[in-house]
């Protein structure tokens, strides 16, 4: 059994039976002991307040001004620079968020220029807006820029849908060089920037997001799921301009389909003002950690890329392997994991041997072990 040092009250449920399903193909954080106490609390908390009826009437477009300043302090360790409650919205998810922008930025027919390999249902986000995507190449370092310019200048994309912290599925951080020359050619081409960060919070000390390099032509959009709160359906979205904004929710002020839950935000405003959220991001990173070293340790001699505390790994196969067969072979032993194509946003697209494998979502640590031990063996 591979030794990790362990400070952790992380659950270590029993070890898979044989019929046990070991999940590493969803995308969901985590589960410490603190985040169920914590919900078990403020629910308990939240019913003895005599106006919680009329809580639970405050759906509002973009949440309330308490909800955006719950978003403030949240978002203050990616974005310090100050940001006013006008140029903020608390949205029921990132796909809403998502939505919302592509129709009003990009619009029907429009041109959204994103990495090749993405986040696995932006395929279908921009079918439902009725938009088309093009496909960005990609290397160690995140969109190729040569690519990226000539798809700009022959293609005439209205914005470009980035991942750049953590990529999903590749796992690889955009440098710092690498954001400044993405920004210029966004500029250069009036290419408007939607830069997706669920990763951030998990990652603080990741290269600044250009949302920060360049605020006037970008939208960030940061949801709770990874890093807070699974489940609760929460994003933060920051945009260039009040006026900017005000394009954007436009007429979706009416439309409730993407609000935020009210019982929800008032549940994540209490974690984030008294502290209990970094608490409950502090045991999901730690949890992270204890993860993507095992990982590490077991699959060790493979190519595989993982950024400290990752809550996935990419893991490249060796050419005699099929990324697909590879992965059916693995749900024959009931471990489950996603192969590359499932993240292409071009279902024609030649996409890398790879598959990804999301440490952070089966429940316990044994399944966990157990699961990274039968892929090891496979190979
Ligand atoms: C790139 C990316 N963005 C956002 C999300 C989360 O979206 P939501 O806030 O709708 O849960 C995920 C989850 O898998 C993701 O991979």
């Amino acid at each position: 059994m591979v030794q990790i040092s362990d400070n952790s009250d992380f659950p270590r449920p029993r070890l898979p039976g044989p019929q046990q399903i070991i999940d590493f193909s969803r995308s969901i954080p985590p589960l410490p002991e603190i985040f169920a106490r914590s919900l078990q609390a403020t629910l308990t908390e939240l019913s003895l307040i005599d106006s919680i009826g009329l809580t639970s009437r405050n759906s509002i477009a973009g949440g309330s001004l308490t909800d955006r300043a719950a978003a403030r302090i949240w978002l203050q360790s990616r974005l310090p620079e100050p940001i006013t409650p006008e140029r903020l919205l608390v949205t029921n998810g990132t796909q809403s968020a998502l939505l919302l922008l592509f129709e009003a930025i990009i619009g029907q027919g429009g041109l959204l220029a994103a990495e090749a390999l993405s986040y696995g249902v932006l395929a279908q986000l921009a079918k439902r807006a009725h938009i088309r995507i093009a496909g960005l190449e990609l290397d160690r370092d995140g969109i190729e820029p040569s690519f990226f310019e000539y798809t700009c200048k022959t293609r005439r994309p209205k914005a470009l849908y980035c991942n750049p912290t953590v990529h999903n599925p590749t796992a690889t951080v955009m440098s710092k060089a690498r954001r400044k020359i993405i920004v210029e050619i966004a500029r250069r081409y009036s290419v408007t920037i939607l830069e997706d960060e669920p990763l951030g919070c998990l990652h603080p000390d990741a290269p600044e997001p250009l949302a920060r390099i360049a605020p006037d032509i970008t939208w960030y959009v940061a949801g709770l799921t990874k890093g807070l709160a699974h489940g609760l359906r929460i994003a933060y979205v920051v945009g260039p301009s009040e006026r900017d904004m005000e394009v954007v929710v436009g007429e979706a002020r009416r439309l409730s389909h993407w609000f935020p839950s009210p019982i929800a935000t008032t549940i994540v405003n209490s974690w984030i003002t008294s502290g209990v959220a970094e608490q409950i991001r502090q045991d999901i990173s730690r949890e992270a950690v204890w993860r993507q070293q095992l990982a590490e340790a077991v699959l060790s001699g493979h190519d595989m890329s993982i950024q400290h505390g990752g809550l996935h790994a990419w893991l490249l196969l060796p050419q005699r392997f099929d990324q697909n067969e590879f992965a059916r072979k693995l749900a024959g032993n009931n471990v489950l994991v996603r192969s590359s194509d499932a993240f292409a946003v071009d279902p024609l697209a030649n996409c890398t041997n790879a598959i990804r494998v999301s440490l952070s979502s089966p429940t316990s640590r044994d399944e966990v072990e157990h699961g990274l031990h039968l892929i090891a063996s496979s190979l």
